[in-house]
């Protein structure tokens, strides 16, 4: 079998146009949607993050704020930012890029920011809604993988899921969505970390492999049954012969797995380009719900 491949950007595009249709009312009912982007120090994989993170904002007529602080700023400093953005009514959304500077404690920058406005979904009370099934901002990269499955028609009610990789990012919160009582969920869900034993013998079982490990080469031909759905929300970057002096390259091996699955996401231009979208969603949601008072 030969994969059909998945075209992130093509599905991103038309989420965005609908999105841009409800930037365009709120702007003209008076509420131009709003998005700070907090960057501290000078990591390239977070600056070119953030960079397309706010040209996507840009095209799609949301204001954006840029944030880009130096490493040496304070835990203070920024906290100190933070609440600015809290009380400024022109911004609905604030987006600290992770990692921060090992001298700052992510978990108090993060509860730092109002939950109303934390449109990357990562303050503990939009987890803890989420967890139970609650309206929350759903986080983007998990939200934008559900989303692409179930636009390319792929049934997850009663799927067998594999998601490798438990991060607080994407694995966590992945399982968690597909696992809840819902048309975004309703699978059944095994989470795979790094003390799995045997990782092929569940991936090889699974009707949706989810490769979230930060690791190239994790999942391969030989652990994957034929015809499986196989998403890469890798992002690694290896060296190579090029200008830049480096490729990406996803968890999966891409040329070998596209001969056994039948759905499969490339990287670059796979999940990418959805996490992005995810992004505008909530920020567009947040917006809403501030011109509605829903606060
Ligand atoms: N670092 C890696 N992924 C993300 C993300 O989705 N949001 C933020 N804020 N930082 C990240």
């Amino acid at each position: 079998m030969s994969a059909e491949i998945i075209d992130g950007k093509k599905l991103a595009a038309q989420f965005r146009a609908e999105l841009k249709e409800k930037v365009a009312k709120l702007t003209a009912e008076g509420t131009v949607p709003g998005l700070a982007v907090i960057l501290v120090g000078d990591n390239p994989a977070s600056r070119s993050y953030v960079t397309a993170k706010e040209k996507a904002c840009a095209e799609i007529g949301i204001y954006s704020s840029d944030n880009r602080l130096p490493e040496n700023t304070t835990q203070d400093e920024l906290l100190a930012l933070i609440e600015r953005l809290n009380n400024d009514d022109k911004i609905h959304g604030i987006l600290v890029q992770l990692p921060l500077p090992k001298h700052i404690d992510e978990d108090k920058v993060l509860l730092a920011i109002r939950p109303e406005k934390d449109v990357d979904g990562f303050h503990p009370v939009n987890v803890g809604k989420m967890v139970i099934g609650q309206d929350a901002f759903l986080p983007c990269t998990p939200h934008g993988v559900v989303q692409m499955l179930l636009r390319n028609g792929v049934k997850l009610d009663g799927a067998n899921v594999v998601v490798v990789g438990r991060s607080n990012i994407v694995g966590k919160p992945l399982a968690n969505l597909l696992i809840q009582k819902a048309a975004t969920g309703n699978a059944t869900v095994t989470l795979c970390h790094t003390h799995t034993k045997d990782l092929a013998h569940f991936t090889r079982q699974a009707d949706i492999v989810i490769a979230a490990a930060g690791r190239p080469n994790t999942i391969t031909a030989d652990m994957i049954r034929e015809g499986a759905v196989v998403i890469d929300v890798g992002v690694n970057r290896v060296e190579a012969d090029t200008p830049k002096g480096y490729k990406l390259v996803g968890d999966v091996d891409f040329d070998g797995v596209k001969e056994k699955a039948s759905l499969l996401t490339p990287v670059p231009g796979g999940v990418g380009p959805m996490t992005i979208t995810m992004l505008l969603f909530n920020t567009v949601q947040a917006a809403d719900n501030f011109a509605h008072s829903k606060k």
